[in-house]
């Protein structure tokens, strides 16, 4: 008999859900999202052939092709006219079955189609689980940056099924792995197993991590600025790779390059630096920028991000584990250290 699911309740300004953690969660996902009417079932190519008929039936299964390059809003413009081709009113409910850029584009559409109807995340991958399912934000990429359009919109359930765990590439994995790691450096009661056997376990320890963080600041006003430690760097080495460079990956550097600039304002001890990068090179994640990444292109990129604020650059840095703050008015971040920490941390060509 297989292991008995774990469910986290997340409250939120204008209700709640529950975030059920467990293995072969799919076939039951009627019953345990509670979803009466129709499904508009919203995956991509890679995912919908190995899992989309674990669902059962839909009324319209929409896939897209996978990976960052279609968050679009052309990609929306799709999912729209599909879900008014199939008759999806509001008695219907989106599904999004993948990884972190379906959902976030599954969640847009719901939060405007029709004025907004529920939605409920099904991740896939690994980032998805720890990280973007939870907390309702939702949206798509602009060619200036990401995420740069998009919404609140909270979910009915969130089904994470980790028996899909099994079919993502290890790369993908990994990348997970970046946020999953990301949720230790906020939050010291979180500490990663080694070696990891109980993905469960992992899965759910990250989930609350995130929830506590979500539930205490909904719309991103303080606390959940943390949670985009890493990510000022990360996107920008993301964009400029032309998203070469898996979110995740962008992510692992990003820490690194958060602890390098925390260190160089004297905010951390250097020590932190390499331990983290122990930790990231252990789960097989890169620590370096790559060398074809200009700084000064990552640095412009970075003012495309929405982590800036009344026309400064906004980081969040370090002081140890456990302990992470936004850079404010108190501390000015001058682009002469950020230059230094991005030249520092080049990969050697
Ligand atoms: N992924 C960061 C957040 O949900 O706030």
């Amino acid at each position: 008999m297989s292991r008995a699911a774990a469910a986290f309740p997340v409250t939120h300004p204008t209700g709640a859900y529950t975030v059920t953690v467990g293995s072969d969660l799919l076939p039951n996902l009627r019953q345990i999202a509670g979803i009466k009417g129709d499904i508009a079932l919203v995956s991509d190519s890679n995912v919908a052939p190995l899992h989309a008929k674990k669902i059962g039936e839909t009324a319209v299964t929409i896939t897209i092709p996978a990976g960052e390059k279609h968050k679009t809003l052309d990609s929306i413009r799709g999912i729209y006219d599909q879900l008014l081709a199939a008759g999806i009113d509001r008695k219907g409910t989106i599904v999004a079955l993948g990884g972190g850029v379906i959902g976030d584009m599954a969640g847009f559409a719901a939060a405007t189609y029709l004025r907004g109807i529920p939605f409920v995340q099904c991740p896939t991958s690994l980032l998805a689980m720890v990280d973007a399912s939870v907390g309702g934000k939702t949206g798509v990429d602009r060619p200036q940056g990401k995420n740069l359009v998009g919404a609140f919109k909270q979910p009915i359930a969130v089904l994470v099924d980790i028996s899909t765990l099994q079919t993502l590439p290890k790369e993908e994995l990994a990348s997970g792995m970046a946020e999953v790691i990301k949720h230790t450096l906020l939050d010291g009661r979180f500490t990663l197993p080694a070696p990891i056997t109980d993905w469960q376990a992992l899965v759910s320890g990250a989930i609350q991590v995130k929830r506590d963080v979500v539930q205490e600041d909904p719309f991103e006003q303080g606390r959940r600025a943390t949670l985009n430690l890493g990510h000022t760097f990360g996107h920008a080495i993301e964009q400029v790779s032309g998203y070469a460079v898996r979110h995740g990956e962008g992510v692992a550097i990003g820490l690194v390059l958060a602890a390098n600039l925390s260190a160089r304002l004297g905010v951390c001890p250097p020590a932190l630096q390499s331990e983290i990068e122990t930790i990231l090179s252990a789960h097989h994640l890169p620590t370096r920028i790559p060398a074809d990444l200009p700084a000064a292109d990552l640095y412009k990129a970075m003012w495309t991000d929405k982590k800036k604020a009344a026309g400064k650059l906004r980081f969040i840095l370090l002081r140890s584990i456990g302990d992470a703050f936004i850079t404010g008015d108190g501390i000015i971040i001058e682009e002469t250290a950020v230059m230094q920490t991005l030249n520092a941390l080049k990969t050697k060509a």
